[in-house]
């Protein structure tokens, strides 16, 4: 159990060891057909790309997450093999990004608050820094670009974390208060926003493809943190029990999205969730127990109580009587260990809109690799196969891409999820071609 920290979440996900197979290859004719089938775009759609704050602002030092990234395991040794710093210093540099972002042809941004800056001790609110955040909303209203805020992008106060995070009766009341106070200063800028991001993963990490040890370090983590906490406490969204969170997560988008409905502002309410494209393989295949675990208590919320559902994708995960299988024999893995699977969208997508019945939004959806070459090649094909999903009638009304800067992904920064690359020594900014390939899908359907 001496490294169950030093994971990537998206790695988790993908469940393979770190294999950087970045092979370039010709763009598919087929793929950039559909994807020019523009007349098929509905109007306004919503071409963009996400960031997360503690993943690029830098310094979230009253966050859970910066707490663990500091945790000495036994031996002395830090969980991770980065610390997140600076980041991408985004907390300073956000006019520039949002600038760089419109350039490009973008007409959206993802972008998440910090609940643990807002809120740095339990009830005690900071109005300069949700004026932070309604500066990054007034910016890109400047530049025509729509804020799509997202209340909560897995990272919460360590005071929250150290009471029992989302295990805590508390959570859901917690939240809602904290959205209350924070729609105050953004609402009314606002042009889409989701109360959680990917509640669900704690559950998806147990139903990848990591080794039993890994997934039971990861069930064990909090305890040997809580050791470490000012409480004896220590609960954090991706480890720990999660059918203890579950019912509070539940209960806190609900929550949630009663307080932010409440305004000021007007605009759609949701939630993303981390949908792999799951394929059952034979008879007696465990993906549809997968499905009951991980989407569908989230799925029948969201059909009662959302204006939309966010699909957050990445790749496939095929299915066997064992649970989740290794990608097959030699195809193509990103960097983090997933097979590059760019048609997963589409699928992923379709099954989200029949089970929730609302209108989907793709939240994230990206690579991590060092070669852009694979990156505008998976952009294209999942691109048209939303598309194809959107031509059968699939109301889906925006593609933001994961994302827009190469960031922190969760303890390392060696995964390249980035439109743009940024050099941590320096702070520059340098737009990779995919960067220019996904403002062309923009600048040709903006209506
Ligand atoms: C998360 C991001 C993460 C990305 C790549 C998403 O599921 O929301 O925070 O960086 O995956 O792993």
């Amino acid at each position: 159990m001496d490294n169950e920290f030093e994971i990537s979440r998206r790695r988790l996900i993908g469940g393979a060891a770190i294999a950087a197979t970045a092979v370039a290859g010709s763009t598919s004719a087929t793929a950039r057909k559909l994807a020019s089938a523009k007349s098929a775009m509905p109007p306004r759609f919503l071409w963009g790309a996400a960031t997360s704050g503690y993943q690029v602002e830098g310094n979230n030092i009253n966050s859970d997450f910066w707490f663990l990234e500091h945790v000495k395991l036994p031996g002395g040794s830090s969980p991770f093999p980065d610390k997140s710093g600076d980041a991408c210093d985004h907390y300073h540099r956000f006019a520039e990004d949002i600038k760089l972002l419109a350039s490009l042809g973008l007409n959206s941004y993802r972008f998440s608050l910090e609940w643990s800056r807002i809120e740095p001790e339990k009830g005690e609110y900071s109005k300069a820094e949700l004026d932070h955040y309604r500066r990054m909303a007034a910016t890109c209203r400047e530049h025509g670009v729509t804020p799509c805020i997202t209340f909560n992008h897995f990272t919460t106060p360590r005071w929250f974390a150290f009471e029992g995070g989302w295990d805590a009766a508390s959570s859901p009341e917690l939240f809602a208060r904290y959205c209350e106070f924070a729609v105050k200063g953004v609402g009314d800028l606002a042009g889409l926003a989701t109360t959680l991001n990917e509640p669900n993963v704690g559950l998806m990490l147990q139903w990848s493809d990591m080794p039993a040890e890994v997934k039971a370090g990861m069930v064990a983590m909090p305890a040997m943190v809580g050791a470490h906490s000012p409480t004896g406490t220590f609960s954090i969204w991706m480890a720990g029990d999660q059918s203890k969170k579950l019912p509070n997560m539940l209960k806190a988008h609900e929550k949630g999205f009663e307080a932010i409905k409440a305004g000021p502002g007007d605009f759609p309410v949701g939630v993303s969730l981390a949908v792999t494209d799951d394929q059952a393989v034979g008879k007696g295949s465990m993906r549809d127990a997968k499905r009951a675990a991980c989407y569908e208590p989230w799925m029948d919320l969201i059909a009662r109580c959302s204006d939309f559902m966010g699909v957050q994708n990445y790749s496939r995960l095929r299915f066997d009587t064992e649970g989740a299988m290794k990608p097959p024999a030699g195809a193509e893995l990103t960097s983090t260990g997933e097979e590059f699977y760019p048609e997963a969208l589409g699928n992923a997508i379709r099954y989200a809109h029949a089970r929730t019945k609302k209108p989907i939004y793709v939240t994230e959806n990206g690579i991590a690799t060092n070669d852009d070459t694979r990156r505008v090649e998976h952009m294209r094909r999942a691109i048209a196969s939303m598309q194809s999903c959107i031509n059968d009638g699939v109301p889906v009304h925006g593609y933001l891409h994961w994302s827009l800067l190469d960031n922190y992904e969760w303890g390392r920064y060696a995964p390249r999820f980035g439109l743009v690359a940024v050099d941590l020594a320096t702070q520059v900014r340098t737009p990779k071609p995919s960067a220019y390939e996904l403002g062309k899908f923009a600048r040709a359907n903006i209506s």
